[in-house]
């Protein structure tokens, strides 16, 4: 890559891991901005897939047109980990010398930025922009997508919430939430649910039942119970859809809502009914904070690629876009608010 940012004049950017609602307006929002300031830009597709293979589109005011509503990306995004298979890090800096790339704006969460803080170590020019409905990066107050599905899962407990109350039953229900239960929370607080379980606290069966027995015992015929996928039982119990790792080591979640709601069922004597809201959270338009937020993440890589300002990642501080180093910290954990749960447990029972 030219280490002087005179001569630079090419960027890629690329989106890597699950998508959610947000990644175009980064898109959109950078690519106009690095136009802007004189910068071809290439967009890769599928991640990192895209540089392993050299598979690009190149993005343009027409290209990047239209896309701020949409959700999903126009890239494509997959897991690519590259540095799986030497062969693969060794292509990944061809293409980025094939293609005359002076630098990268990689999208993603832990996995595609801790990617890029490898490629960082190996002197590539990158500036990262955090992205997970998850919410659970540690240097930056928000990501985009997790409003937007924090809202999609509040209207879904409003909607179970008038059928659990015609049915005199339990409702689970299970939200994404792989580490941190910040999903689960916050929906489970707008929404008013009467259990809110998250991965950071082991869940106790016999609290969540007393604590639903003793909403009927005073005349409240119906509960509803909030769980992140990566909640777990007390007595250990795993639960995982399929034991196979991905290319970053992680197993596919689902199950904790049905193993719950049978539960339930077997130990208060209550009807129960489960709902796995699934990839829903995940799909079509954000709302007008993801679309603000990603657009602002957006100028702001932008801009930093514009000044060569390089090995950063873009974060939320209060009201205030800045720049942080794109280090191992930048991606550490951020669990749920300890405060903040402990609040939502005033409204149980
Ligand atoms: O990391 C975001 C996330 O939505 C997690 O909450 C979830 O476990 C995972 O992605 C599911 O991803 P996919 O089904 O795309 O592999």
């Amino acid at each position: 890559m030219n280490p002087t940012n005179s001569n630079m004049h090419k960027v890629g950017i690329l989106t890597g891991g699950g998508d959610c609602p947000g990644l175009n307006p980064v898109i959109r929002a950078a690519t106009r901005r690095c136009m802007g300031g004189g910068w071809d830009v290439v967009g890769i597709k599928n991640g990192w897939a895209g540089l392993v293979h050299e598979d690009t589109v190149s993005l343009t005011l027409e290209a990047v047109s239209g896309i701020l509503p949409r959700g999903g990306t126009i890239l494509g995004t997959s897991r690519t980990n590259p540095f799986q298979r030497p062969e693969d890090a060794q292509r990944v800096q061809a293409t980025i010398r094939s293609l005359g790339l002076d630098a990268l704006i990689a999208i993603g969460g832990e996995d595609t930025l801790g990617v890029a803080v490898k490629l960082i170590k190996q002197g590539v020019n990158v500036v990262g922009v955090p992205k997970t409905i998850d919410n659970d990066l540690s240097n930056t107050d928000y990501t985009f997508g997790f409003d937007t599905a924090v809202n999609i899962a509040m209207e879904a407990i409003d909607r179970l919430h008038t059928t659990a109350e015609s049915h005199h039953r339990i409702m689970v229900i299970e939200v994404m939430g792989r580490h941190a239960g910040w999903i689960a929370t916050c929906a489970g607080i707008a929404g008013g649910a009467d259990v809110i379980l998250i991965p950071e606290e082991p869940i106790d069966l016999d609290d969540v039942c007393e604590i639903i027995k003793k909403r009927h015992a005073r005349g409240k015929g119906f509960s509803i119970v909030v769980a992140a996928e990566g909640a777990q039982l007390k007595d250990g119990t795993a639960v995982a859809k399929e034991e196979k790792l991905d290319a970053f080591g992680h197993v596919r979640l689902g199950g904790i809502g049905h193993l719950l709601g049978s539960r339930i069922e077997e130990q208060t004597g209550f009807e129960t009914r489960v709902t796995v809201l699934g990839h829903i959270q995940r799909g079509g338009s954000p709302t007008a904070f993801d679309r603000i937020l990603g657009t602002r993440f957006g100028i702001k890589a932008a801009e930093l690629v514009v000044a060569g300002q390089f090995g950063r990642m873009v974060s939320l501080q209060g009201n205030k876009i800045v720049a942080v180093p794109l280090d191992e910290g930048a991606i550490a954990m951020k669990t749920v608010d300890p405060e903040l749960y402990e609040l939502s447990k005033i409204f149980s029972g």
